[in-house]
């Protein structure tokens, strides 16, 4: 066991949540490059702030988005089976989901997520809202297999997944994500899915180096977290937000970049920093709508339909589990 390891075995942790975090960051800090997972992002303050970025006049992709729920409504509907059950991975703000069940049938919905409170008050918000839904919330880590509930067992299935945050995965993530929502659906399943498009560079920049500085705070709460989560000392003054775009690798990447030489301790072991030096915290990926129908096929589901904005900004796509 490492040194760093051993300090973390030893640590009084108050719950598995905040052990895994523990893990993570005492791994990825150790790393070379150093990295951090950007699911870690999503505390209530993270989550808050993220609800901010969806607002800025630079980030794009929600109101993008909304924008091709909205106005494709009536053919997304088309292609919806009758009586359908609706299951989303990950639910997060009802408005998106809400959109479709606006346009189109269907019978039942099936929010799937990790945090149950929330999941069960979001469901109880659209029981009161959509009458003639049965809704059953699912708590679970989306990105793993789980099992729906009976009483959708014999309804046609069709899966939601906004928000492009299959663009958030690594390439092998995302196939394997996508294998794993053709089991859990079955063949024949629909799945609608939000994908971020490839676009001039200077558009992606500003999204994500937003002038009010909120994506900046976003991402150096990820050390304000590990602060209070797991008693560090990192002065989040000594990091700046950076983002890129890898042109190669088709993503934007965040970083948090050290401003000065440092050490950092924390659960017992002292993390070095050199001046400049990076922790990698978030890839964004943007897909050309013929690399991401290739995912797709590579994960054996097939593109029926790709609907955009006027300025083929992002996507909506709706896609067949094949056998
Ligand atoms: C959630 N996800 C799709 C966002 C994105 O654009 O990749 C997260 C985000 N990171 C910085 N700004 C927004």
């Amino acid at each position: 066991m490492s040194l760093h390891m051993s300090a973390l075995a030893n640590a009084h942790l108050p719950d598995e949540q905040t052990s895994a975090f523990a893990r993570d960051v005492v791994v990825g800090l150790s790393d070379q490059p150093k990295r951090l997972s950007p699911k870690y992002f999503y505390d209530a303050a993270g989550s808050e702030l993220f609800e901010q970025i969806t607002r800025l006049p630079e980030y794009y992709p929600t109101r993008t988005e909304l924008g091709i729920l909205r106005d494709r409504g009536a053919d997304i509907a088309a292609i919806i089976p009758e009586k359908a059950a609706l299951i989303e991975f990950g639910a997060g703000a009802t408005t998106k989901v809400r959109l479709l069940l606006q346009s189109c049938t269907f019978s039942a919905y099936v929010p799937v997520d990790i945090s149950g409170e929330f999941l069960n008050a979001q469901a109880e918000a659209l029981r009161q809202d959509f009458p003639a839904l049965t809704v059953h919330p699912v708590t679970a880590d989306f990105t793993t297999s789980f099992k729906l509930p009976d009483a959708i067992k014999d309804l046609p299935k069709v899966g939601f997944f906004p928000g492009s945050t299959i663009g958030n995965f690594e390439p092998h993530e995302a196939y394997r994500f996508l294998r794993s929502a053709r089991e859990i659906l079955g063949v024949g399943a629909l799945m609608i899915v939000g994908v971020d498009l490839e676009k001039d560079e200077r558009v992606l920049h500003a999204a994500y180096n937003d002038a009010a500085g909120v994506t900046a705070r976003f991402n150096l709460n990820l050390l304000v977290r590990a602060n209070r989560e797991l008693g560090g000392n990192f002065d989040v003054s000594a990091f700046v937000h950076r983002a890129i775009y890898n042109r190669e690798q088709h993503r934007i990447e965040m970083h948090l970049i050290a401003k000065k030489p440092q050490t950092v301790r924390l659960l017992g072991t002292s993390l070095h920093f050199r001046a400049g030096e990076s922790i990698h915290t978030e890839n964004s990926y943007k897909y050309s709508i013929e690399r991401f129908a290739a995912l797709a096929r590579s994960s054996s589901w097939t593109v029926r339909s790709v609907w955009t904005d006027a300025a083929k900004m992002f996507s909506v796509q709706a896609l067949v589990a094949e056998a």
